[in-house]
């Protein structure tokens, strides 16, 4: 493994960044790839700072200065074979650092140092494996010479003749040159996906290439980025004052613990209780700013308030719309009350950040808006910080940790901005909304006995809008009918239903029925996402 941090860098970045472990940097850039995300999680993995930029955005001074000690090219869903395709910037072959192109990076390399590379009829997806024919840095550790290794592959193009300086180091039926090295140069290409987890050794094989080969040391951890990101609040936030509107969920809670590590009671946080939130977690809320962290917190008591506005209301975006707005409007009225206030704190995160490479142009339709705090800086005149905004969510559920907050509350399910208002589809009532509490911790309960919370991205149960006739102790019911929903997912993005096994189907809707007056079905969604979207409405 190649020496330690250079202190030397070019740049003017302060000196906390050197000691997070930060001034090793890896250059990520974007061919469009659904699996770039990837990439990066791979490397930080390994414990070493990226970024992702799409490939047409640094022009060759920036990428000169950005002081990457490696770039990766991303994979990509056009054709290096047509004419107008993205192409690397050639700066990036010219810096004297280490490139690994995969799959479209890896053909983009090669037919910009001179190369070749074709369309093939021999397409390539899923599954496939790779004979080792050289020794390689790229497999140090990891695989040798004469072996057969198991990968995945999303490809049509491939490689057909190598530029000067590079040697074949494995091959697939598919792509004959599946791995090339220069390793002079210190470029190297995969035609497989060495990110995704159907490559078993991939994430060694990123690792080798930024600890062995480009020689980062790998100190990126959670500790180091606290210390940075508590200096760089303080130096973004001088004497400023900062309010923060806290969910009850992770990423604002985690953002308002470590503001206020860097800036104590200059900090303060608005929790608005909504009335739209599950059974228990105000309080809790409460009692984990205020009573366990200390931390000034403003609660706002406006159930009357959101249900009022809410009566009557059916069509789903209106809810959001009308949930959004009033949550501004109470925000910024508690803040007026504060005096003066120059920022606004959001737990944003890269996912959010990072902007996508789009290749056919077009706003993309909206499925549902979103609730959050958009719009209140503009109004209010603040600006912003945003101290997670390089974190993936495991990444901010590290943090947390390492600030002190329990395994229980980091690792908690996503819960979305207008609450539980979207999961009575229908007119929201008091009513409805206790029965749904009650349910829904039933469900969570029985979820977390059998063992399973940690395995299942989220799981709540929607009281639906529909009556149904059932017979409980030789009487008659008339009641509502409740539907469960737990998926698993990587972002939210795509969701899959959890395959629970029928007894424990079965206990959860004995209990639920038996226990909660007023429900008398229970049914079980196995709509995964696409077609079907996380929450009903
Ligand atoms: P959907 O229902 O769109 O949800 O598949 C994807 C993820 O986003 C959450 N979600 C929201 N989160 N404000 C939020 O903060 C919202 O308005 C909102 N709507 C959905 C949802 O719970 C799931 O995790």
């Amino acid at each position: 493994m190649a020496g330690a941090i250079s202190m030397a860098s070019p740049d003017r970045r302060p000196p906390w960044v050197a000691e997070a472990g930060e001034a090793e940097r890896v250059l990520i850039l974007d061919f469009g790839a659904q699996y770039t995300q990837l990439i990066a999680r791979r490397v930080r993995e390994a414990g070493v700072y990226c970024e992702i930029h799409p490939f047409n955005r640094l022009d060759d001074a920036a990428i000169g200065g950005w002081g990457a000690k490696a770039i990766i090219l991303s994979g990509g869903p056009a054709s290096v074979t047509e004419s107008g395709t993205p192409r690397a910037p050639d700066r990036v072959f010219r810096l004297g650092v280490p490139v690994l192109g995969i799959c479209y990076g890896e053909q983009t390399m090669v037919q910009q140092l001179g190369g070749e590379v074709a369309a093939s009829d021999h397409r390539e997806f899923g599954r496939a494996f790779v004979d080792v024919v050289g020794d390689c840095a790229l497999f140090d550790g990891v695989w040798a010479k004469g072996g057969r290794e198991q990968v995945w592959m999303s490809h049509g193009d491939r490689v057909i003749g190598l530029p000067a300086g590079f040697r074949t180091v494995a091959t697939s039926d598919g792509a004959p040159f599946a791995a090339i090295a220069d390793e002079a140069r210190g470029f190297y290409g995969v035609q497989f996906h060495p990110e995704v987890m159907h490559t078993p050794d991939g994430a060694r094989l990123i690792a080798n290439f930024t600890l062995r080969i480009a020689g980062c040391a790998g100190r990126w951890t959670m500790a180091a980025f606290r210390r940075q990101a508590v200096a760089r609040i303080r130096a973004q936030v001088g004497d400023g004052r900062v309010i923060c509107g806290l969910s009850g969920g992770v990423d604002s809670s985690v953002a308002a613990v470590l503001l206020h590590e860097a800036i104590g009671d200059r900090l303060t946080c608005v929790f608005v209780d909504t009335g739209l939130m599950r059974a228990g977690e105000s309080d809790e809320v409460v009692e984990l700013f205020r009573g366990h962290f200390n931390i000034p917190l403003v609660h706002v008591e406006a159930e009357g308030l959101f249900l009022g506005r809410l009566q009557g209301v059916t069509d789903p975006e209106r809810k959001r719309k009308i949930i959004g707005a009033s949550f501004i409007d109470l925000f910024d009225a508690e803040a007026a009350k504060l005096g003066r206030v120059d920022f606004l704190a959001q737990g944003t995160l890269y996912p959010d950040v990072i902007e996508s490479v789009s290749f056919t142009g077009g706003p993309s339709v909206t499925i549902k808006s979103h609730h959050n705090v958009g719009g209140l800086p503009e109004r209010m005149r603040l600006k912003l910080v945003e101290p997670l905004r390089e974190l993936f969510k495991d990444e901010v559920r590290a943090l947390g940790r390492e600030l002190g907050l329990s395994e229980a509350f980091v690792g908690r399910h996503p819960f979305p901005g207008p609450g539980l208002a979207i999961r009575v589809p229908g007119e929201v009532t008091a009513e409805k909304l206790a029965l749904l509490r009650l349910a829904d911790r039933i469900f969570i309960e029985e979820i977390r006995d059998a063992g399973l919370y940690d395995a299942i991205w989220q799981a709540f149960a929607v009281l639906l809008p529909v009556k149904t006739v059932g017979v409980m102790g030789d009487m008659r019911s008339y009641d509502h009918a409740l539907a469960l929903r737990a998926v698993t997912s990587t972002d939210g993005m795509t969701a899959d239903y959890y395959p629970f096994d029928h007894g424990f189907l079965g206990r959860v809707a004995t209990r639920i029925i038996n226990e909660v007056r007023g429900i008398n079905r229970v049914t079980y969604d196995i709509t995964s996402k696409p077609p079907g979207t996380i929450e009903w409405e």
